[in-house]
């Protein structure tokens, strides 16, 4: 309520009359990293946490946009062949440019907008906003005619062609499909998707942020997508979906050993998803933990998307017994995800929190996760 009434005290404030209110939320991803752009699994679902935007049309060709947040306000002509400077206004100014690429219909408009998404924790703040505009201007300006996906491709889209990501479609998805108590696994293939409720009974899922984050320097997410496309390539294959272990030992000698063990993971990634959906509808949640343990590993040695922080974090979870834990999302930084038996949880957060202050001199934060709706107008 708070953030809503900061949205509507500010917007009124800077341009008079009300407009109508949107949301979108961040994700977690249970289990399946690395894998959206390979065609495989993914297990992800909105959460608590959201963008929220007060927008309304303006009869101008201007987009005039402020974000509360980074107390920035900027403006750019829908016409304008330049994206604005401000990485946070380039995600807006995507949006608009990707819907009107795609023959829809993007008029001038204000907006304010504020968000609780931690910014660099792999809960994909960025994508709740590119989901928040998106789904604001399909309602607004296109009798809300574009479809789901493609209003989370045009999130995706403004990712690779205005912020230099070539990311996959997992956040954007669920960001916009998201829905109350459920996970969602995508086969990012066919994009057929299916709900599973998510409420674990004498468990939480809890995110442990280690409030680091490591530059991407010469942007390693980019090249680990390389590196799969390169082995896929080899295979005579679209994508590593369609990849086995044996398939990937046969060409072992002709790739590199860096891109041996990139693959390894993703063909490995594959099944655990598939594992971990089985487990959870028979309510198996040790086995959900054990895979999680082995992403951890394999996004630590294989991918190398870790680092000494989240691999400290992953260890002191397993000293507590904790179910399962890993990092999550794109990595090099970030949270862990934890699944917690209830009378686990004080104890390991404690614990948690106490060694790694210990250790690196700044304590972790600590989220607890409920799952809840994608994009959707308030
Ligand atoms: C980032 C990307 C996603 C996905 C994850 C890793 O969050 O945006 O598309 O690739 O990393 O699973």
């Amino acid at each position: 309520m708070e953030m809503e009434d900061h949205i509507r005290r500010e917007f009124s404030k800077r341009f008079g009359s009300d407009g109508s209110l949107y949301a979108s939320a961040g994700r977690i991803n249970l289990i399946g990293e690395h894998t959206d752009y390979n065609g495989g699994f993914v297990f992800p679902g909105a959460i608590d946490k959201c963008i929220m935007a007060e927008i309304r049309p303006s009869g101008t060709d201007m987009v005039r946009v402020f974000s509360i947040d980074i107390d920035e306000y900027v403006e750019f002509g829908l016409n304008e062949a330049d994206a604005p400077e401000q990485q946070w206004a380039r995600y807006i100014f995507g949006v608009c440019r990707e819907i009107i690429k795609r023959g829809g219909k993007v008029e001038g408009f204000d907006a304010v907008f504020a968000g609780n998404v931690p910014l660099g924790a792999g809960l994909s703040s960025s994508a709740a906003l590119e989901s928040v505009f998106a789904f604001a201007l399909n309602d607004l300006f296109n009798d809300n005619t574009i479809d789901k996906f493609e209003l989370a491709r045009i999130g995706q889209s403004t990712e690779h062609n205005y912020c230099g990501v070539k990311c996959g479609i997992m956040d954007q998805f669920a960001s916009v499909f998201g829905k109350k108590d459920h996970l969602m696994r995508l086969d990012c293939r066919s994009m057929e998707f299916e709900y599973f409720p998510f409420e674990p009974k004498g468990y939480k899922l809890v995110l442990v942020d280690s409030v680091v984050k490591h530059e991407l320097v010469g942007s390693p997410y980019n090249r680990r997508r390389e590196s799969c496309e390169r082995v896929a390539a080899r295979l005579g294959l679209q994508t590593l979906r369609d990849a086995t272990m044996d398939d990937l030992d046969a060409v072992k000698s002709d790739i590199t050993a860096e891109d041996y063990m990139r693959a390894r993971f993703v063909i490995g990634e594959k099944q655990r998803v598939l594992d971990v959906c089985d487990a959870l509808v028979k309510g198996d949640y040790e086995t959900v933990g054990e895979r999680m343990y082995e992403t951890h590993r394999g996004l630590s040695k294989d991918y190398e998307v870790s680092c000494e922080e989240l691999d400290f974090l992953n260890d002191v979870a397993r000293e507590c017994g904790v179910t399962g834990s890993r990092i999550m999302g794109g990595g090099f930084g970030g949270c862990t995800i934890n699944l917690v038996k209830d009378e686990l949880y004080d104890s390991f957060v404690e614990t948690a929190s106490k060694k790694f202050e210990e250790r690196y001199g700044h304590a972790p934060k600590i989220y607890d996760v409920v799952i809840s709706d994608g994009a959707h107008k308030c």
